[in-house]
């Protein structure tokens, strides 16, 4: 099933600009779907489908391309005739199929721009706005055909229009879909109400689209498989899950040993309180023995994730009715793996589960359109309660991560005590909600300490602190320095084995979040 049949809406075409996931993000705020598909793997057949394109911005330079992709680009513009808006490069590849003049000009950043002739698109601006512009070349004239819209100071085309046959195009060089132009949300507003999209799409309706589409596709009389773990992603999929499947879904939560201090009464409470009674399967000693003093970090990521597998697949032989798996994989996921209908594969993603194709089930994925902070709020809708819902980050592999040299059972306990003072003191100060991940580390080096009148030798403990809006870049925090004392203070003083405490202070990139 396409899921532009599931809701249709906006075509972004994917031209491979840093901002593409924003226009979509953005359109949904105004409540209309989108479909984000490379242009590569965009074809005219599924044009059909969407109420309106969207060509986004690309690093490319229009001059580069080749005749046979003017060609394709020129079918799915004319042949369309749906309304169509370029954006950036977007709009310098519109103007060049009408045969306008682009020429090296740049402009970057906070640029302002005057409305030459007045058109709906711009209803709600003033004469002179300011936008986001991010661009190398402009478009500097356009035949007869197209209207010139905007004008920037640097006399760059900042905007037209061309009224073709049966659709309107719109090209604009600037940004809309970044903050800084300040009337950005209102040009797409102004486009969508052009074009004549229906803006149904809310978070409140997902529930209902997506379980009739799983409805229709899974057989009624078999099981599926939910791999648990107390987090947002798999908990909103278990409950999407289970509005399908009701007692037919065997919800499992396997304890790899590797889990936060009383997480597991806490992740067993929650899923209760939410009506999901998963079968709790206690595999720490097992996890221990694969692990016990393997020394190379990602040689644990992947016994665990095979063990993982393994105990599915234990599960699933034992009950022959199960047939599907549920997988908590999100739209960029599935964009980056090629899956989304009208393309193919790029690369596999890397599933959550990490349920391996040898299993005889089939993949169902309950949040394959939306994007991760959708989920949040999806789950904020189905009732996950706040705490769950503001918890930090945690590595599938757990605790495994958190340990430098070979992992040891005194260790993995240092770790697990010493983060728990450390979230503990976090919120205590209510600094816990304004960082995005608080842990401890230990490795193997020593400090000599002097305790009662003994020398001593002990652990180094290391305190990370990161704030991060998506994990991909990270700075450390600034924590009060009084906080910092009384965690150092709790740590020793609990924990016999550590004689130190430090402090990293090290931002992603160079060093990664997690020590290995
Ligand atoms: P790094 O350490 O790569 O972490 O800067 C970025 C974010 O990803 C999390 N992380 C993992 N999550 N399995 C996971 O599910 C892993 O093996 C893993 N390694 C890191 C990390 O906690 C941070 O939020």
């Amino acid at each position: 099933m396409g899921e532009e049949q599931f809701l249709g809406g906006v075509l972004v075409i994917d031209l491979g600009g840093q901002y593409t996931h924003l226009i979509s993000r953005r359109f949904r705020e105004l409540g209309v779907y989108t479909s984000v598909i490379p242009y590569k793997f965009v074809e005219e057949s599924i044009l059909p489908k969407f109420s309106a394109l969207v060509l986004s911005g690309s690093p490319l330079s229009v001059s580069k391309l080749s005749e046979a992709e003017l060609g394709k680009f020129r079918r799915l513009v004319f042949n369309s005739s749906k309304p169509v808006l370029g954006i950036c490069f977007g709009h310098q590849l519109l103007a060049r199929l009408l045969g306008g003049i682009i020429e090296e000009k740049r402009e970057f950043g906070r640029t302002g721009i005057r409305i030459v002739k007045r058109d709906p698109i711009f209803e709600g601006w003033g004469d002179f706005e300011y936008v986001w512009m991010s661009h190398n070349e402009c478009v500097t004239s356009l035949p007869n055909l197209g209207e010139v819209l905007a004008l920037s100071e640097n006399e760059c085309i900042a905007a037209f229009k061309v009224l073709l046959e049966d659709n309107v195009v719109y090209g604009v060089q600037f940004h809309p879909e970044v903050r800084h132009t300040v009337k950005g949300l209102q040009l797409f507003e102004n486009f969508l109400d052009l074009a004549g999209v229906t803006r149904n799409w809310s978070l409140g309706n997902y529930v209902e689209y997506v379980t009739k589409e799983m409805s229709r596709e899974v057989d009624a009389n078999a099981k599926a498989l939910v791999a648990v773990s107390g987090g947002v992603d798999s908990t909103v999929s278990a409950l999407i899950a289970k509005k399908v499947f009701k007692d037919k879904l065997v919800a499992v939560f396997v304890n790899h040993g590797f889990l936060r201090e009383g997480e597991v009464e806490e992740v067993l409470r929650n899923l209760r309180s939410l009506g999901i009674e998963p079968l709790y399967i206690d595999a720490g000693e097992r996890f221990m023995k694969l692990l016990e003093g393997v020394s190379d970090c990602e040689e644990r990521r992947k016994l665990i994730g095979e063990e993982f597998a393994k105990i599915f697949k234990e599960v699933i032989e034992n009950d022959p009715e199960i047939k599907y798996f549920i997988q908590g994989t999100t739209y960029p996921d599935v964009i980056e793996s090629g899956a989304v209908s009208g393309s193919s594969r790029i690369k596999t993603h890397h599933n959550v589960g990490g349920i391996p194709t040898w299993f005889n089930v089939k993949i169902l994925e309950p949040l394959k359109y939306l994007y991760k902070d959708e989920v949040r709020s999806l789950g904020r809708l189905l009732g996950l309660p706040e705490s769950l819902l503001k918890r930090h980050p945690f590595p599938g592999p757990g605790l495994a991560v958190r340990i430098i040299g070979p992992l040891t059972k005194e260790k993995l306990e240092i770790v697990r005590k010493a983060s728990k003072i450390v979230e503990d003191t976090l919120r205590e100060y209510g600094l816990y909600d304004s960082v995005w991940q608080a842990f401890a580390v230990v490795g193997d080096d020593m400090w000599v300490g002097v305790k009662g009148d003994e020398r001593d030798q002990g652990y180094i403990l290391t305190i990370r602190i990161v704030e991060s809006s998506d994990g991909m870049t990270a700075d450390w925090a600034r924590i009060p320095h009084e906080v910092l004392d009384i965690m150092s203070r709790r740590i020793t003083s609990s924990l016999g084995k550590v004689t130190a405490v430090t402090y990293s202070i090290t931002s992603k990139p160079p060093s990664t979040i997690e020590p290995c």
